[in-house]
């Protein structure tokens, strides 16, 4: 007599654990949480002909960075490490790089995601504020993303994702070292993309505009009232469309129509008229801690 299968009897879990094991792995930092978590999803669940990849990701300590890992471990049937280190400690990224090699982690896909700043004065910042900024969002960077390149170059085809920020484009009072921060990762982005150009990696910049991620972004979202949300979007969403452009090599990723908008007519106008707008925009919210 035949017995119907359920969708678990069909699955050879020896199967799937060494098919998970030949796949390549997506480094993900800033991970436990908001876009980063999105971004791992989105590796792990596949998708446009394309399986699930195995993941590392990294977030500070005492993030829960553990139980993200073992949660998209078990939904995806993907295998997750995760390291916790804080990447502004001095020597943190080489500490990562090693991580990597002792675990024979074959990575093809690193995503610098993790980014901090502040929305106030810059004379009310402080000292530690403005060097976080600095250290996290380009030295860190900068420093992983050259250390894994060669690793990067050993596979047919690999790719980077730098996470920067629609600010990168624009002046931004009471975001004086934040919008500077993200428009070194673009030019960084470009030029390597470009000194890339033969080999077979490809280096993407993602621009997003405002994303529901951590409760001090939504509130700040809402303050903006109804452009505010016209001009934001859920992680996922921002997540979905940023692999979308990394797998079609796409170089500088803006997700959402109104932003892409936004950056063609704002990107000729002058200072004199985007500072003011800037300033009552990003003023309105000053004051409060937040990554964008
Ligand atoms: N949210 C927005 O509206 C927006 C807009 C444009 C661009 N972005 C950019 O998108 C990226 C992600 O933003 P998000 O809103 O998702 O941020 P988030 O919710 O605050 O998450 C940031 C992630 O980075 C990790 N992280 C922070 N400092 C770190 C450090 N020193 N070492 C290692 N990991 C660290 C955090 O770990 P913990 O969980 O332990 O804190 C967390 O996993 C950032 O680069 C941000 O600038 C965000």
């Amino acid at each position: 007599m035949w017995k119907l299968k359920s969708s678990n009897d069909s699955i050879d879990p020896t199967q799937e654990r060494s098919a998970a094991c030949s796949r390549p792995y997506a480094l993900i930092t800033g991970a436990s949480q908001g876009l980063g978590r999105a971004l791992a999803e989105e590796c792990a669940r596949g998708g446009h002909k394309r399986v699930g990849m195995n993941l590392a990701l990294v977030a500070l300590p005492d993030s829960g960075l553990a139980r993200v890992a073992r949660d998209i471990e078990e939904r995806h049937r993907v295998r997750v490490e995760h390291l916790e280190m804080d990447l502004t400690a001095p020597g943190s990224p080489e500490a990562l790089h090693r991580w990597i090699r002792d675990k024979r982690l074959p990575v093809s896909v690193l995503i610098n995601n993790a980014g901090v700043g502040y929305n106030r004065r810059f004379e009310d910042s402080t000292l530690r504020e403005n060097e976080s900024c600095i250290l996290l969002n380009n030295l860190a960077l900068v420093k992983i993303t050259r250390l894994l390149l060669p690793e990067l170059k050993h596979h047919s085809r690999g790719f980077v994702l730098n996470v920067a920020s629609l600010a990168a484009f624009f002046p931004i009072p009471f975001m004086p070292v934040y919008a500077p921060s993200k428009a070194f990762i673009v030019n960084f982005s470009l030029a390597l993309r470009e000194e890339m150009r033969d080999t077979s990696v490809s280096v993407s910049v993602l621009c997003p505009n405002g994303i529901r991620t951590n409760g001090e972004c939504q509130r700040k979202i809402a303050a903006h009232g109804f452009i505010g949300e016209m001009v934001s979007l859920n992680p996922d969403q921002v997540a979905a469309q940023a692999m979308r452009g990394l797998w079609a090599g796409k170089s500088i990723i803006v997700p959402g129509f109104i932003n892409r908008v936004i950056l063609a007519v704002g990107r000729h106008a002058p200072s004199s008229l985007v500072c003011p707008i800037t300033s009552a925009f990003y003023g309105k919210t000053a004051g409060r801690r937040c990554p964008a």
